[in-house]
């Protein structure tokens, strides 16, 4: 079951422009099983019709608080009991103010008022406008009373300025809509995950590395995130973004990356390990960037640190999840690796296969304890990473108990 099935979702619109994105985000929530109710502000009605939304979502639009029908459908009070969240997007500087206020001015902030439902705020305001210190104030008052606040993105403004202000995009809110709703088994506890390639520099302007989008870990981390935990990601170079909440930390070489997992990992419960770290390194990095002198060149090797092994011969080791990416004989140095590094855990994927792995949005697993192994069928990694971390949970708590 998809977990907005059947969520009672209060969409509120306020006066900006992103909010002609909002006819798509009810579609993708709706997509996801929810039901949505949208309420807009006078503002809103300048950007898009309630006619619009109203199409969209199946349901009227509420605008009006003194509206004698519209009470008599389903009253502002009802309707704040009826919420399972409100989201409000965009949330201009104006409805901010108003919400932190306490005002009860229109039927959106009265409903803010008068629900006990959690509500999500997402900003969208020239970025000068969200730096003003009245605005700061009013986040971070609405952030001490538990309003969540999803956003904002940076990047180019409507009005041509560029930096933080922008609404979060349409995929972004029904992400956190749905992550909001996610069961959170992970509560209490603390991952570190490594993921990514990491660049073992040969000169100022060469290195050496591995093929790694980061894809799998980053979807780990954001299966983590969703299910309660505190995540502290440590990332090699990548392209693509993190997911929100998580504490972010850059490397680029073995030894950054070492160094970083060895000063989380005693702090935390789950280590998984999932980047594509060199094996060797540079032995002397050159200053200056090497020139073409002859036909064939030659580069002194050294090995790096086995980082998993070092974390996992830790006094106080955390649960141990490596991975293992082989092109043959995928069983066989898969339990090499679980035995050799010591760890509770290792998921292996066969590389040769098209379709899965490096670089690709799919993957399968197989994931092997000592004594047991389970298949993680072929999906996007996203739905991988979901199943991959309730099964390492499980493993976690069996050995907890054990
Ligand atoms: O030995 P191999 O590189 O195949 O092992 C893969 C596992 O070990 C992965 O979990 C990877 O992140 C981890 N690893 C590491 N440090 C290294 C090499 C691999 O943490 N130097």
């Amino acid at each position: 079951m998809q977990i907005l099935q059947d969520k009672k979702i209060v969409l509120g619109i306020s006066g900006g422009i992103a909010a002609y994105k909002t006819p798509e985000l009810v579609r993708r929530l709706k997509e996801q099983g929810a039901d949505v109710r949208v309420v807009m502000t006078e503002g809103a009605k300048a950007f898009i019709t309630p006619l619009t939304l109203q199409a969209v979502s199946g349901n009227q639009v509420a605008d009006s608080l003194l509206d004698t029908q519209a009470e008599l459908a389903m009253g502002h009070i009802e309707l704040a009991k009826w919420a399972d969240i409100i989201i409000i997007a965009p949330a201009t500087a104006d409805i901010v103010a108003r919400i932190a206020c306490g005002m009860a001015n229109d039927l959106l902030s009265t409903l803010c008022l008068a629900t006990t439902a959690p509500i999500a705020i997402t900003p969208a305001m020239n970025q000068q406008m969200w730096h003003a210190q009245a605005t700061q104030d009013n986040i971070a008052k609405l952030t001490e009373r538990g309003c969540l606040i999803w956003g904002p993105g940076s990047g180019e403004q409507a009005c041509g300025d560029i930096g933080l202000g922008r609404m979060l995009e349409v995929n972004d809110i029904v992400t956190l809509s749905s992550d909001f709703f996610a069961d959170k088994y992970l509560t209490h506890q603390h991952w570190v995950i490594t993921a990514g390639p990491t660049r073992e520099a040969i000169d100022p302007v060469r290195y050496i590395s591995n093929h790694s989008s980061g894809k799998m870990g980053y979807a780990i981390a954001h299966a983590a995130l969703r299910a309660g935990a505190k995540v502290t990601l440590i990332t090699g170079p990548v392209a693509i973004s993190a997911p929100t909440g998580c504490e972010l930390i850059h490397v680029s070489s073995a030894e950054e990356m070492h160094q970083q997992a060895l000063k989380f990992a005693p702090h935390c419960s789950t280590f998984v390990a999932c980047a594509a770290v060199a094996d060797y390194r540079v032995a002397k990095i050159a200053t200056q960037k090497i020139k073409k002198s002859s036909e064939a060149m030659q580069l002194e090797l050294v090995r790096n640190h086995d980082i998993v092994a070092d974390v996992a011969s830790l006094k106080h080791k955390p649960f141990m999840v490596g991975f293992a990416a082989e092109t043959q004989n995928v069983e066989h140095y898969a339990r090499g690796k679980l035995m050799r590094k010591n760890l509770d855990l290792i998921a292996a994927n066969d590389v040769a296969k098209s379709g899965q792995g490096f670089n690709s949005d799919n993957n399968a697993l197989t994931l092997f304890s000592a004594i047991d192994k389970t298949e993680i069928p072929l999906a996007s990694k996203q739905i991988v990473a979901n199943h991959l971390v309730s099964l390492i949970n499980q493993h976690f708590l069996a050995k907890q108990d054990s």
